[in-house]
């Protein structure tokens, strides 16, 4: 197809010719990012899933490497997580050696079609350049069809011990297991169901986290949800509050059963299964999404390759105006890429969109016309529309592209992509998805940043405290701004 190589982005990993889709196995280790990933080496869609592997040194280029966790005949390979063993825990390690271990669930089928989710443990000692499966795999099986997607920390010092969250997925809960070693594990609490339960629960994270501008720490966990989020189909929620080594205690929790009332890591359509890189230095904690929602992912409209992660973004807490404390989000960007200001009721175009004409030829170019970052603000309690498309300087708009709409009145931001090229290949893709602009102090300016690459568009504002990520897949690629 050749559009495929215009949609594909720069600085959203894709795999260069096979279906991904959840993060897996985040972590930060001897100056390198490894970003593991649910994949098809087959093919492009979901199936024989194993574990991918990118590395990155910066976030922002990745180079896929050879798939690290492969399916076989008796389990698929499904989401987890991995960390550094610094004290060789588990024992995997030889004296000079350090041990990377993936936690992650084996997907089984019985003869009789009953399926098995257990959590197993693999290996690397070569700093993730080859993995091995323990040998006493699973190390927890509680019987159970719908128990997956464990993300490990160590809490504590020395005298620590690691912890498991990992959810029950059916019961909308997330159970909270504790282990000396990685392989015997003991489970000590749980949490949910809570806040949105109108799906299946999936790919929960806990962590702490920095509340800006304070020397105080909060712990966050997160929960993906499938369907049932707040923009329809599948997304990520959370919570805010502590973690003491067994049990996690909100903060917050309200008894409205409206979706707008939980906190959501992301308003728009396609931000799935986040979570966090273990291991980074300096208390920093970095996430990424999964850019697609579950409702479609299957039939996006680009070949080989099929679906990217978000950007990378780092996370931290701010303290809202109302007590509550919310995540802030800001994505890293590439170096290069094109920062734009729109001034009020102007228009702003990036040059050198040119590259991005396609020409059907090899599908893994590096994507289509790089990484635009577009800056404005709308006056607080005013309202405006900015459309995005592909059009030249001075072209008239032909009614083709992505429309984002403040509504100071409402105090909502939109995201209208009913319009935005081909809408077609799925009844549930075209979308107007909105968040609620964040609180604010005073009077403040809403101020907007969009970052553009190629197929993926991610809105911030409130200086990150409400994301919104959208695919959009245009007939030329989106390089103009403008004010409506
Ligand atoms: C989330 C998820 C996980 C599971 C994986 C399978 O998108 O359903 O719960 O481990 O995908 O690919």
């Amino acid at each position: 197809i050749a559009e495929t190589t215009a949609w594909r982005p720069a600085a959203h990993f894709t795999a260069r010719a096979t279906w991904l889709n959840d993060p897996n196995g985040l972590v930060y280790h001897r100056g390198t990012y490894h970003l593991f990933f649910q994949n098809n080496p087959h093919g492009s869609s979901w199936g024989n899933i194993s574990w991918g592997h990118a590395t990155s040194t910066d976030l922002v280029n990745w180079t896929e490497l050879p798939v690290a966790i492969p399916c076989t005949d008796e389990e698929m390979v499904f989401s987890g997580s991995a960390v550094v063993d610094h004290r060789n825990t588990a024992g995997f390690a030889a004296d000079t050696e350090t041990a990377l271990v993936a936690v992650y669930t084996s997907a089984t089928t019985a003869a009789d079609g009953t399926g098995r989710q257990a959590q197993s443990l693999a290996y690397s000692v070569d700093d993730g350049a080859t993995w091995s499966r323990y040998a006493g795999n699973p190390v927890l099986d509680i019987g159970s069809a719908e128990f997956r997607d464990p993300k490990v920390f160590w809490y504590g010092g020395d005298d620590g011990h690691w912890v498991m969250v990992v959810v029950e997925a059916t019961e909308h809960r997330v159970v909270v297991y504790t282990s000396p070693d990685l392989k015997t594990w003991q489970r000590v609490s749980a949490f949910g169901p809570a806040h949105a339960t109108g799906g299946v629960w999936e790919c929960p994270d806990l962590f702490p986290l920095r509340v800006a501008g304070t020397q105080e720490t909060r712990w966050v966990m997160i929960v993906s949800l499938n369907p049932g989020s707040f923009a329809g189909g599948s997304g990520t929620q959370y919570f805010v509050g502590d973690f003491d080594g067994v049990n996690f205690t909100p903060e917050h929790l309200t008894a409205s059963d409206q979706l707008v009332d939980y906190d959501w890591l992301d308003y728009g359509r396609d931000y799935y299964a986040a979570v966090s890189f273990s291991d980074v230095p300096d208390g920093r904690r970095f996430m990424v999404g999964w850019a697609s929602n579950w409702e479609y992912a299957g039939e996006t409209p680009t070949s080989p390759w099929r679906s990217s992660m978000s950007l990378v973004r780092e996370v931290d807490l701010v303290r809202s105006p109302d007590g509550r404390h919310r995540i802030r989000q800001r994505p890293v960007l590439p170096n290069d890429a094109s920062r734009l200001d729109l001034p009020p009721g102007a228009t702003a175009v990036a040059s050198g969109g040119d590259s991005a004409t396609d020409d059907g030829g090899a599908a893994d170019d590096g994507g289509a016309a790089g990484v635009l970052v577009f800056s404005m603000r709308v006056d607080a309690g005013d309202s405006a529309t900015f459309v995005l498309d592909g059009g030249a300087d001075g072209e008239p708009a032909d009614g083709e592209g992505l429309r984002i709409t403040v509504d100071g009145n409402a105090g909502t931001i939109s995201c209208d992509r009913t319009g935005a090229g081909d809408t077609g290949f799925h009844p549930a893709y075209a979308s107007v998805d909105w968040a609620p602009l964040p609180p604010s102090d005073d009077d403040a300016d809403v101020e907007l940043r969009i970052v553009v690459d190629a197929s993926v568009v991610e809105v911030y504002t409130g200086d990150g405290l409400v994301a919104l990520t959208e695919l959009v897949f245009p007939a030329r690629p989106y390089r103009r701004l403008t004010r409506g």
